[in-house]
């Protein structure tokens, strides 16, 4: 299959292109656009034939629901049978946004979407992009990440072309995206809002429009309580070489690079500029920026970079949980092979 690649640099002639993916997508294939979090590889909610291509592309459980990408309110309406009084008010602070609810789903979508559950994730991105393409499309938009599954997320357009070239129809190049983790997933069935999936709104955030809002209990890795996103069992996120975390002080952590070294052992280390100030200079390193904000917006092209670099083991740094350091975190986990604790 030739995957056709449009680049979309300037706002003005957005319209041409966006139009030739709509076109794409309602002849059910599949195209693969920017969002604010990551890339999604869409398909036509309403059209299960073309939902099943998304599921084929990226080689992605059957068990794991998609979500429906919309462009309005009206049409966030269509998808779903209830909406409870508070997402209404998460509604109006943070759509369109990285923030995706989990509502009793209406039949609308094709049932793959939401992989037979009946439930529906429903998510208003807030991308120029994403939004002239669900409208162009004139239905909503059933999206996962493009990535072949298991992978880093996709934050430029070469990461999808990397893991999906001649595996689907069509591409949009936007650039980078901006938050680079995926949306915040919230429970709304029930009368408290559930985090299923830490991303791009925090829970402090949510919680100053909606008041308490939990954590689902099986997120927590020593928890026996398994995921209820069907997405946060498997492992997740990974790059092609082991990747360890390291949990401990600076200079415990030069110390065991230095010692990796020693034996013989090729080492990548991802870190953020502060802490790459205290490595020796032969040292392999990656910087991921310094605020929280920069470090989720770089982690997964950091994931990736090393793949070219030749490196046997990737170490990387761990990160304050306040604030989107709780979704970095949460990442990291799903992605590293061990945690070494100093
Ligand atoms: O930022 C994002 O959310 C990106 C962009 C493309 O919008 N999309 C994304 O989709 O990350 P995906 O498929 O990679 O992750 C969706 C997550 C999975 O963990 C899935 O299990 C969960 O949402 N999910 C979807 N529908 C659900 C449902 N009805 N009940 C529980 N979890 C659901
Ligand atoms: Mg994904």
């Amino acid at each position: 299959m030739h995957t056709k690649v449009w680049k979309i640099h300037s706002k003005n002639r957005l319209d041409k292109e966006i139009q030739g993916a709509a076109d794409m997508l309602k002849a059910g294939e599949v195209v693969a656009f920017p969002t604010e979090t990551v890339y999604g590889l869409g398909a036509d909610a309403t059209n299960a034939a073309a939902v099943r291509k998304i599921f084929e592309a990226k080689g992605r459980p059957q068990d794991n629901p998609l979500i429906a990408h919309v462009a309005s309110v009206e049409q966030l309406n269509t998808l779903v049978t209830f909406i409870p009084d508070y997402v209404y008010r998460l509604i109006d602070a943070f759509s369109p946004g990285p923030l995706t609810y989990i509502l009793p789903a209406s039949d609308f979508c094709a049932d793959n979407v939401r992989a037979g559950l009946s439930t529906i994730g429903v998510r208003i991105p807030s991308h120029p992009i994403a939004l002239a393409l669900i409208q162009a499309a004139g239905r909503p938009v059933a999206a996962p990440s493009a990535n072949v599954s298991g992978k880093p997320s996709p934050t430029a357009a070469a990461h999808v072309f990397e893991d999906l070239n001649g595996r689907i129809s069509g591409l949009i190049d936007g650039g980078q995206t901006g938050v680079g983790l995926e949306s915040t997933v919230i429970d709304c069935t029930g009368e408290i809002p559930i985090i299923l999936r830490p991303g791009g709104i925090t829970k402090e955030q949510l919680e100053l429009e909606a008041g308490t809002v939990m954590m689902d209990p099986g997120l927590v890795t020593s928890s026996e309580d398994r995921p209820k996103a069907p997405g946060m069992k498997y492992k997740h996120y990974a790059p092609e070489v082991p990747l360890y975390l390291f949990a401990g002080t600076d200079r415990a952590f030069r110390d065991f690079v230095d010692k990796e070294k020693q034996a013989g052992n090729r080492i990548g280390v991802l870190v953020s500029d502060q802490t790459a100030d205290i490595f020796a200079e032969d040292t392999n390193i990656h910087r991921l920026g310094e605020t929280i904000e920069e470090i989720a917006s770089s982690l997964y092209d950091g994931l990736r970079f090393f793949k070219q670099a030749n490196v046997d083991k990737i170490m990387c740094e761990t990160f304050s949980e306040q604030g989107i350091g709780q979704a970095v975190m949460n990442r990291l986990r799903k992605a590293a092979d061990r945690v070494i604790e100093e």
